[in-house]
């Protein structure tokens, strides 16, 4: 059974998109076979990527018009791509029956053909977001090691901790992801202290550095694994997919060769 995990944080430019592409390859790296869902209607997801406009994106699916179709990007990894139309969907959706649990229920003939689903959340606490988190397992938080990183979260706990409460017992915060990291910085060390001390054991050990492999890989269109296997952005998302198996029990299925 697939273990469900949401990126989520509202805030843009934390690095959700980032480490959606990248766990995902770090995980396939690691022999999982993963589903990445685009469920920003950006599409920054689909086009890092590379991958054209499809037939049959996330859009179609939440409304009801078709199941997932998933597009194979390299062994291992799929994706359902979003497309700039999921932008009305929270609208069109908003009297439909059950309309929390449209997500929950397009997984479910999936499940089984997956160790991971990732869901790219899109940047607001909408019903998009609410549809992923009802049907996740885990939500990992991703913060910028910045100024202002922890700003904003007490929103995040609530809408997790409503979510817990009425629509899935099963959801837990299962990680915080720190990126952008340069140790370099007195500010970002700083910062790393401060989220630790707020989120304690929650915050992967793994740091997410700063990277300017992971900032071009999406111009070639590209996970970092396929753009630079030496980078560390590579040895990062590759460490952190490492803990993300410890965390959620799962066994390594291939030895790996990078770092
Ligand atoms: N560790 C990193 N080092 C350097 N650039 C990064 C890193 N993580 C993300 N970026 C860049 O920062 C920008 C925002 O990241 P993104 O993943 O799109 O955030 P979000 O999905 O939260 O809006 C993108 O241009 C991305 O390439
Ligand atoms: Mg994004």
């Amino acid at each position: 059974m697939g273990k469900i995990i949401s990126l989520l944080n509202h805030k843009g430019g934390v690095g959700k998109t980032t480490s959606a592409i990248n766990i995902g390859a770090g995980l396939a790296e690691l022999g999982m076979r993963v589903l990445l869902i685009d469920l920003d209607p950006q599409a920054n997801l689909t086009l890092s990527l590379g991958i054209p406009r499809q037939r049959y994106t996330i859009y179609e699916a939440v409304r009801g018009e078709s199941e997932l179709v998933p597009y194979n990007v390299k062994p291992n990894v799929d994706v359902i791509t979003s497309t700039l139309d999921l932008s009305g969907a929270e609208m069109e959706l908003i009297n439909e029956a059950g309309r929390e649990f449209i997500l929950r229920e397009l997984f479910e003939p999936v499940l089984e053909q997956y160790d991971f689903i990732i869901i790219d959340c899109p940047p607001s606490l909408g019903l998009l977001t609410l549809n992923a988190l009802t049907s996740s397992d885990y939500v990992y938080i991703p913060l910028q090691t910045e100024f202002l990183a922890l700003q904003g979260l007490a929103k995040i706990k609530q809408v997790i901790d409503k979510v817990r409460f009425r629509l899935n017992k099963r959801l837990v915060i299962g990680g915080v992801i720190a990126t952008m990291y340069d140790k370099r910085k007195v500010l970002n060390r700083d910062v790393v202290e401060t989220i630790k001390k707020y989120f304690g054991e929650k915050v992967f050990k793994t740091l997410i550095r700063d990277n300017v492999a992971l900032a071009e890989a999406p111009a070639q269109r590209q996970d970092i694994f396929s753009y630079n296997k030496k980078s560390k952005g590579a040895k990062d998302y590759l460490s952190l997919s490492k803990e993300i198996l410890e965390r959620t029990g799962m066994t390594q299925k291939v030895a790996t060769t990078t770092a």
